[in-house]
């Protein structure tokens, strides 16, 4: 397997669409030229080109992508090549409509647009396998080929009848009789009873939205329907000879699929990152930390280096205001990934199209053509500095704390009607995070941004047992056995954080006859008997009892009652003033905290930072403090450690660290550490 590439150096480049310049072999020979220039070495072709591969129905013209691998091969340039499933020639919606999608209205697409094919029509699937296995008996052995990039941001739904027979066939291997699933479901509520699979129909737009289980059911079919897709065109690709390592360009939180389902079907995890830089100039750091966690997430789908397989150079067309990145955010925002676990800088996109709807999104080149322009001079320096940054390749950020995001936790505590409403009672307008709940991992995780400690973002069905610090907030559901992991990880001598709203229902949202956090009530030392929701303008607060300092509380305030947790905070106001607002129970050898409501930033900040001292959690730069939006992340293997500094702000910071460190690109050997605004520095640590 031709791994060593990926292992071994960095990757820049990006989407390549050769496909749309055809008649113009000045503008594919000045493309090289060009790539040269800005030190590009990777390209990613072919994601879109369906109709330039089988202009029609079985006829397949392949020399045009030969001659695009041999030109960037010979110059140099490696490619990544995409199957076209993404989008379909139009050729092949018309003559077989089965293969457009159809919305939870019944309503089937017409042509037009991406990302609109059915993942169960058989005609889509047999044209697929076809077209991913010749693309792979061509060009799996191009020594200029290094990776499959499979299709393109897999996402959405299909609701066709095929789906919908899926759908029940997956629902009868789950439960196996309609009794068990009627139970499972509860669906004498409502007098939602059925008495055979046949009945069942997904949650249309006009139909069932109020069986919370069946919900659920169906976004884990989605999901299982994308990966076996998914996997489906890998088995393609291998049926056709390559052995190459696939990926697919997944979307960081997109909250329409369960990422950790791809870890088995993917060799390598990489992502689609387009970060609204600039919404506060005067601070960052919101923007730069939900990057930070994100890449971190993507990285822990496979526990191992991901790449950056998109990225804007200039503006993303799509965001509501097109700001253009300040000088200097594009190098930070490009290797900011790499200092998370990023083995590649690669960009949507190389050369800007001179028509349809991406014609004024970013790219390397616009549509001056020329090098004469501030964005390909700052995308000619990210692609020198990776060339001087290739021993990073070799390392990866190795956490001693994890953070729990999981998806059919996020789906059921959306869906969930109670609490935090968000817009209303209407499931479908209840959009986005009315719970909190992603914005209530990023609270957690931002004080491990700002301390400089590495955090992974996991889900329910990782291995726990390595980790020092583990971080539930709120585990709303509690499936498979994470209960026995988390309680192992207490009592052999780990750290827990739990929190207000914790082991309410079980994996299919039936909830617990018991107090809550189901099965931990042991490990936290407390129950909680009642939960109060506070308005947006609301707020109570803690007090310590050690020092009798307090922080700010909203969202949720969890009344609890403990047994044998000590009493750490308790409310300050009302009719719950006096009781519990964060306590600590030992079990075993290790640890829980249990934190009753949602806290401010100075909270996390103090308590996290008081807990990685207890803990020794391994800092990037030890006993330095780091500025205010100044983050370090470590990238380790077993010959080196390098420190990756950060500086979101936009005017200059210096750190002063306690040993000295070699700065891998100048070479520089220093204490003192400066960086210019928005600049990022690369340093090597001493053994
Ligand atoms: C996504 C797609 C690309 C392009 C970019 C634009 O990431 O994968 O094809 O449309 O968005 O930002
Ligand atoms: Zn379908």
């Amino acid at each position: 397997m031709e791994w060593n590439v990926l292992n071994m150096q960095m990757l820049h480049g990006g989407d390549y669409n050769p496909d749309q310049w055809l008649d113009r072999p000045d503008i594919l020979e000045k493309d090289i030229e060009l790539m040269k220039q800005a030190h590009i070495n990777a390209a990613s072709v072919g994601i879109f080109a369906w109709s330039a591969l089988e202009p029609e129905e079985g006829r397949y013209e392949f020399d045009w992508l030969k001659s695009v691998i041999d030109r960037l091969y010979s110059n140099g340039i490696y490619t990544v090549l995409a199957t076209p499933s993404g989008a379909r020639p139009v050729w092949m919606a018309l003559s077989h409509p089965e293969v457009l999608r159809v919305g939870p209205d019944l309503v089937r697409n017409q042509m037009g647009g991406r990302h609109n094919h059915c993942y169960t029509s058989p005609y889509y699937r047999q044209k697929v396998w076809e077209m991913d296995r010749r693309l792979s008996e061509q060009f799996g052995r191009h020594p200029g080929v290094i990776l499959w990039h499979i299709s393109n941001e897999f996402g959405g739904e299909c609701y066709c009848p095929l789906c919908q027979q899926a759908f029940r066939e997956w629902l009868q291997a789950k439960y196996g009789t309609i009794e068990e699933l009627n139970s499972q479901w509860w669906t004498a509520f409502w007098s939602h009873t059925y008495s055979s699979f046949d009945q069942i129909e997904p949650p249309l737009e006009k139909g069932e939205q109020s069986v919370h289980a069946l919900v659920l059911d169906w976004k884990r079919f989605v999901t299982d329907r994308t990966v076996d897709f998914c996997a489906f065109e890998k088995a393609a690709i291998r049926a056709g000879g390559s052995e190459l390592p696939v990926t697919t360009n997944l979307m960081g939180f997109y909250n329409g699929l369960n990422y950790f389902k791809f870890r088995d079907v993917l060799d390598i995890a990489s992502w689609d990152n387009y970060p609204f830089w600039h919404t506060n100039p005067q601070d960052e750091s919101e923007v730069a930390i939900t990057a930070a966690a994100t890449h971190d997430l993507m990285r822990c789908i496979k526990q191992a280096p991901f790449l950056l397989m998109e990225s804007v150079p200039g503006v993303t067309n799509w965001h509501p205001v097109c700001r253009m990145k300040k000088p200097g955010m594009h190098e930070l925002s490009s290797l900011q990934a790499v200092a998370h676990g990023s083995n590649s800088v690669q960009y949507f996109q190389w050369r800007k199209s001179r028509g349809s709807s991406e014609k004024f999104h970013g790219a390397v080149v616009g549509h001056d053509g020329t090098a004469n322009t501030r964005i390909f001079r700052e995308v000619t320096t990210v692609g020198t500095r990776l060339e001087q940054l290739q021993t990073v390749c070799g390392t990866n950020v190795q956490a001693e704390t994890a953070i729990i995001y999981d998806w059919e936790n996020r789906w059921a505590l959306d869906q969930m009607q109670g609490l935090l409403n968000g817009e209303g009672l209407d499931v479908k307008k209840r959009a986005g995070d009315p719970k909190h709940y992603s914005q209530t991992v990023l609270d957690h995780y931002e004080a491990f941004w700002r301390m400089g400690i590495s955090a992974d973002i996991v889900d329910m069905s990782c291995d726990f047992s390595r980790y020092k610090l583990v971080i539930a907030p709120m585990l709303y559901m509690q499936r498979e056995d994470i209960v026995r992991k988390l309680r192992t990880l207490v009592e052999k001598g780990g750290t827990l954080v739990g929190t207000y709203w914790s082991g309410l229902v079980n994996e299919n949202d039936l909830c617990f006859e018991s107090f809550a956090p189901y099965g931990m009530q042991d490990v936290f030392g407390l129950y909680s008997e009642e939960i109060d929701a506070l308005y947006p303008n609301q707020r109570n607060a803690m007090v310590l009892s050690a020092t009798g300092k307090t922080y700010e509380l909203r969202d949720l305030c969890d009344v609890v009652h403990v047994s044998t947790a000590q009493v750490l905070a308790t409310y300050s106001e009302d009719y719950y003033a006096g009781c519990p607002a964060l306590t600590l129970n030992r079990c075993g050898q290790g640890h829980a905290y249990y934190l009753c409501a949602r806290a401010d930033a100075a909270f996390y900040r103090d308590f996290y930072g008081k807990l990685a001292d207890e803990l020794h959690l391994e800092r990037a730069l030890e006993s330095a403090v780091l500025p205010h939006n100044v983050s370090a992340s470590l990238r380790k293997s077993d010959k080196e450690t390098i420190a990756i500094v950060q500086n979101f702000n936009s005017h200059p910071a210096s750190v002063c660290l306690s040993s000295p460190v070699t700065d891998i690109e100048s070479g520089e050997y220093t204490t003192y550490i400066t960086l210019p605004p928005y600049g990022i520095r690369f340093l090597r640590k001493s053994k």
